[in-house]
C-alpha cells in the first residue's frame, strides 16, 4: 500500500482529487488532512468516509506537530491545502501568508524529515501575472510577475517548493494550473455563484466590463494530470495544465445563462476587482510530450454536466451556504 498524504482535501479540487484516486489507485491510502476552513466540506466525501484506503485528519498545515504525525510512513504528499480566493486576500492577505507560505514550509520541513520521495505543490496559472490580448499562452519559462496577495502567496510557496528541491534534494514537482469548474466548488467562486444565483433570479455580478479571459479546465481533467505529475513527473520540475478553453467571463456567463434558459437581464455590473489580471493562457506543450497528458472533457459539454449537477444537488449548496455541515464536522473531528 502507497501511503499519500493530500493536504486540503476537504476543499473543491481535493475532494475530485480523492475520489478519482479511491476509484483509480487501489494499492494507495490516502491520508486527507484538512483543517476545515469554511472551505472545507466533508459532507462532499460522506461516500467515501468508510474506504478502507482512506482517513481523515483534522489539522493546520502550520501546525508542525501535527503535520508531522500525520505525515509518519508516508510515501508522498500532494500539497492542496490553501486559502484560495482573491477577493478574500484583497480584504485581508494575514491568512493567505499564513497558509500558503508558511504552511508551505512547515510541510517541505517535515518531508525532509520523513524522507518523502514525491512532494507535489499544487500551483496556479496566477503566479505568471496577466496576459495581453495577443500575447503567447504562459510557457513554464514565463517569468513569475504575480498581482493579488493571494497569487502572491501561491507564488511563494511555489518557489520555497523549488528552492527545497535545489537546496536539499527534496523530491518536489509542481503543477501550475488554470481556472477549474466542477461538481463541489464553494458557491463563491464564479461559476457555482453564477448558476445558484441564475437559479434564484438573482442579479449576477460582473466585475469591470467582464471582459477578462480565463483558460476554463474541467476539475476531472486537473486530477488526472495531478496523478500523472506525482506518479511520472521529473523532479524539480514545473508542469502547466490548462483545458484549451479560453473565454471572456461575459460570454462565459451568458453561455450559462443560456443553458439555464434565463434572462441576460441578471447580469448586472459591478465595480472591477483591485489588480484585476486581464488574461490567463496555458501552454500544455511539456505535458503533453512528457508525460501525455492532455485535457479530455470538452467545454462545451461538461459545463452542461456542471450545470445538471448544481442544479440536481441543491441541497448541497444551501447547506454549504448555510455553514451547518462545517459546525456538524468540527464536532465529530477535534483539531489533532
Ligand atoms: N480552484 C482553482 O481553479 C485552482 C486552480 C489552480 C490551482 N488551484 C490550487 O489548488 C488548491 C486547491 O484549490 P481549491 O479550489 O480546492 O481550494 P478550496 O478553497 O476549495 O479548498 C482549500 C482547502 O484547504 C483547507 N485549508 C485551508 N487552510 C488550511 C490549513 N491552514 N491547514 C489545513 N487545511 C487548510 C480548507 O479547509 C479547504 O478544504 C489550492 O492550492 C489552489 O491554489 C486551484
Amino acid at each position: 500500500m502507497k501511503k499519500v498524504m493530500i493536504t486540503g482535501g476537504a476543499g473543491f479540487i481535493g475532494v475530485n482529487l480523492i475520489r478519482y484516486i479511491l476509484a483509480e489507485k487501489p494499492d494507495w491510502h490516502i491520508i486527507n488532512f484538512d483543517m476545515l476552513t469554511y472551505a472545507g466540506n466533508l459532507a462532499s466525501l460522506a461516500s467515501v468516509e468508510k474506504n478502507p484506503n482512506y482517513t481523515f485528519v483534522r489539522g493546520d498545515v502550520t501546525d508542525t506537530d501535527a503535520v508531522n504525525r500525520a505525515m509518519k510512513d508516508c510515501w508522498g504528499v500532494m500539497h492542496l491545502a490553501a486559502e484560495s480566493h482573491v477577493d478574500r486576500s484583497i480584504d485581508d492577505p494575514g491568512p493567505f501568508l499564513n497558509t500558503n507560505v508558511i504552511g508551505t514550509q512547515k510541510l517541505l520541513d517535515a518531508a525532509r524529515g520523513h524522507k518523502i520521495e514525491k512532494f507535489l505543490q499544487v500551483s496556479t496559472d496566477e503566479v505568471y501575472g496577466s496576459l495581453s490580448k495577443d500575447d503567447p499562452p504562459f510557457t513554464e519559462d514565463n517569468h513569475l510577475d504575480p498581482n493579488s496577495p493571494y497569487s502572491a502567496s501561491k507564488t511563494s510557496g511555489d518557489l520555497l517548493a523549488k528552492a527545497y528541491h535545489a537546496t536539499y534534494g527534496l523530491p518536489v514537482v509542481i503543477s501550475r494550473c488554470s481556472n477549474n469548474y466542477g461538481p463541489y466548488q464553494f458557491p463563491e467562486k464564479l461559476i457555482p455563484l453564477l448558476i445558484n444565483n441564475a437559479k434564484q433570479d438573482k442579479p449576477i455580478p460582473v466585475y469591470g466590463d467582464g471582459m477578462q479571459v480565463r483558460d476554463w479546465i474541467y476539475v476531472t481533467d486537473h486530477c488526472r494530470g495531478l496523478v500523472d505529475i506525482f506518479e511520472k513527473g521529473r523532479t524539480g520540475e514545473v508542469y502547466n495544465l490548462g483545458g484549451n478553453s479560453e473565454m471572456y467571463n461575459l460570454d462565459l456567463i451568458k453561455l450559462v445563462l443560456k443553458e439555464m434558459k434565463k434572462s441576460e437581464s441578471l447580469i448586472t455590473f459591478v465595480k472591477d476587482r483591485l489588480g484585476h489580471d486581464r488574461r490567463y493562457a496555458m501552454d500544455n506543450s511539456k505535458i503533453t510530450s512528457e508525460l501525455g497528458w492532455e485535457p479530455q472533457f470538452k467545454f462545451e459539454d461538461a459545463i452542461k454536466m456542471t450545470v445538471n449537477w448544481y442544479l440536481n444537488n441543491l441541497d448541497w449548496v444551501n447547506q454549504v451556504i448555510s455553514g451547518d455541515y462545517l459546525e456538524y464536522y468540527k464536532r465529530q473531528y477535534v483539531e489533532r
